[in-house]
């Protein structure tokens, strides 16, 4: 018999629902939420009202892309947390319920290995190299940057993160400091392809191990500026491309250093990349650089898997399912939580 799995998905600011039938992805259906765009960033309040009223559109229409009636599902697995409690509420709520009415079990995710496990979702008729156990896994997103040594899908143990802000947080404030929209990671990167990398040099840590910081570059990029425009008013405008180039591949080496470093220790050569910034083409290009440079097997997301989904909750619910690792009704969201 197959086993179904609904993954339900409301940790920030994306409702999503996604059907996996024995690992293979049926449907994967995210709505978005453009109201927080005026505000520069997510207003926590904005987005769990949304969520209330994507939900069940998106969990209807994830059904019925996937061709799955909701009596033939074998559990709802959900977001539990890390991320935004009243958005996290909505989805637990909503998953709790649902399972109980169906009579069937729940199984609750951990968004951030949920996005390392991305790498385990397979679509019929497409071609999938999945990492062989142990691998790293460099986590980037706008909450988190983290060198992660998965040793199996469910025992991950976290080397290196960051002592302050995210790569992906910092990106978006600096973009904001050059009055560019939110969120600025898609916005820089795309800048950055017509810029130069090498034409503003930005202050890089000295931190010891495996953690990264991203507020000293930060910190060093709004100081730059603000020299810079004591100078000419337009400095923005005039150098926008090599500031969006040269601010992303600091970021990026930022990151690659310590993977680099953590990849030599544990002498792993299996390298993946997920979460928010993993979309970022600057990162990818590095990314085969090494695999080149250093002989690497890279595992690098579709674009779709980069950004908060659904699929890679329930690719993890199903892992969880084959387990007999369900949770009782009564489990609280996390707001904060690790691996
Ligand atoms: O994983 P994610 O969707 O969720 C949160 O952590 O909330 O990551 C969002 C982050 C944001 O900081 C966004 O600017 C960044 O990922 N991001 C990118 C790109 N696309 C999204 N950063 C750099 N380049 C991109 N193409």
């Amino acid at each position: 018999m197959s086993t179904i799995i609904l993954g339900i998905e409301s940790s920030c600011d994306d409702t999503s629902a996604a059907v996996i039938r024995d690992g293979y992805l049926l449907s994967n259906v995210i709505a978005g939420q453009a109201v927080h765009e005026a505000y520069g960033g997510v207003v926590p309040e904005l987005a769990s009202r949304a969520h209330q009223q994507n939900i069940v559109p998106v969990v209807h229409e994830a059904l019925k892309r996937a061709g799955v009636r909701k009596e033939e599902l074998s559990a709802v697995a959900f977001t539990r947390g890390p991320g935004l409690m009243g958005s996290l509420l909505v989805g637990v709520s909503f998953a709790k319920g649902f399972a109980r009415s169906l009579n069937i079990p729940l199984v609750d995710v951990n968004h951030l290995s949920a996005h390392v496990l991305a790498h385990f979702i397979k679509e019929k008729d497409e071609p999938h190299t999945a990492p062989e156990f142990p691998f790293l896994c460099l986590l980037v997103s706008g909450g988190n940057s983290q060198i992660i040594l998965v040793n199996s899908y469910n025992d991950m143990e976290i080397l290196g993160q960051t002592i302050d802000d995210a790569a992906g947080e910092a990106i978006d404030k600096c973009s904001k400091v050059m009055g560019l929209g939110y969120p600025g990671g898609p916005i820089i990167d795309r800048l950055a392809r017509q810029g130069n990398p090498k034409a503003f040099t930005f202050n890089k840590p000295h931190i010891p191990g495996l953690d990264y910081s991203f507020s000293g570059l930060k910190t060093s990029f709004l100081y730059s500026l603000r020299d810079w425009l004591k100078e000419d008013p337009d400095f923005i405008q005039n150098h926008l491309n090599d500031l969006a180039a040269s601010l992303e591949s600091t970021v990026v080496e930022i990151l690659m250093d310590k993977l680099r470093k953590a990849a030599k220790e544990y002498k792993i050569r299996q390298v993946a990349v997920a979460g928010g910034v993993s979309a970022n083409n600057g990162l990818r290009q590095a990314f085969r650089e090494h695999a080149d440079k250093y002989g690497w097997e890279i595992f690098i997301p579709k674009f779709g898997y980069t950004t908060d989904n659904a699929a890679m909750i329930a690719m993890t619910g199903y892992f969880k399912y084959q387990d007999g690792d369900f949770c009782l009704i009564d489990l609280p969201a996390y707001s904060r939580v690790t691996l």
